[in-house]
């Protein structure tokens, strides 16, 4: 295992958790959260995983929070900074410190339902598929290059609550795996910013919701 990471996160930490059960391909050096009280903080003691607290209320500002937090970063030396429902849009400055380096998880197809409410946005639009993507973090929000996503349906009783449980199952599958290519160097960015996987047949299935008959 010559990769590590540092995990960010802000709260339950679900995602931090699978990826602490997945038996990564690399060490999980530290979990840091920007609130005290994250739930996700105890999770990872109980897996013995160093963790630390840099509180964005400590900063007055975006620019001396992110240094903060980068020096902290910095300390564990990892090859990847992996956000896991860290709830903090960093600074430009902060994202290119780590380009090619920072991973973020969002609870949408990106680019559709960039932001916060992605449930809730979807089902007003009356999508029939939603999902979740794994992508590069780039200074421009929810965007950068795309690992993997996974897609459910949109059920007709769904409220953002089942709809959220059903997409996070999904998180909790490609995160891991997206995480298990990068240590294993099995992601490459072609000259368009476009992720390339390595040595992989390209299968799959469609999904139509709602299903033919
Ligand atoms: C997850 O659904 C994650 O995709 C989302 O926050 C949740 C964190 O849950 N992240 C974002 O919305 C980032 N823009 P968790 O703490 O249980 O992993």
């Amino acid at each position: 295992m010559n990769k590590s990471i540092v995990i960010l996160i802000s709260g339950r930490g679900s995602n931090m958790e699978a990826l602490l059960k997945s038996r990564l391909p690399c060490r999980v050096a530290a979990v840091i959260s920007n609130k005290a009280d994250a739930e996700g903080l105890n999770i990872a003691q109980s897996h013995g995983i160093p963790t630390a607290v840099v509180s964005h209320r400590d900063h007055p500002d975006r620019v001396s929070f992110d240094t903060a937090l980068a020096g902290v970063i910095d300390g564990f030396r990892p090859d990847f900074v992996i956000l896991a429902g860290f709830m903090r849009i960093l600074t430009e400055g902060f994202v290119n410190r780590y380009k090619g380096r920072l991973i973020n998880i969002h609870p949408s197809l990106l680019p559709a339902y960039g932001g916060l409410d992605t449930h809730e946005r979807a089902l007003h639009d009356g999508v029939k598929i939603h999902g979740c993507t794994v992508h590069f973090v780039t200074p421009d929000l929810d965007h950068g290059p795309i690992i993997i996503q996974a897609a459910v349906p949109v059920l007709c009783h769904d409220t953002p609550q089942t709809l959220a449980k059903r997409v996070l199952h999904e998180e909790h599958r490609i995160y891991p795996q997206a995480i298990r290519w990068l240590c294993r160097n099995q992601i490459e960015l072609n000259e368009d910013g476009r992720v390339i996987l390595r040595h992989r047949k390209q299968v799959g299935h469609a999904l139509i919701s709602p299903s033919l008959e």
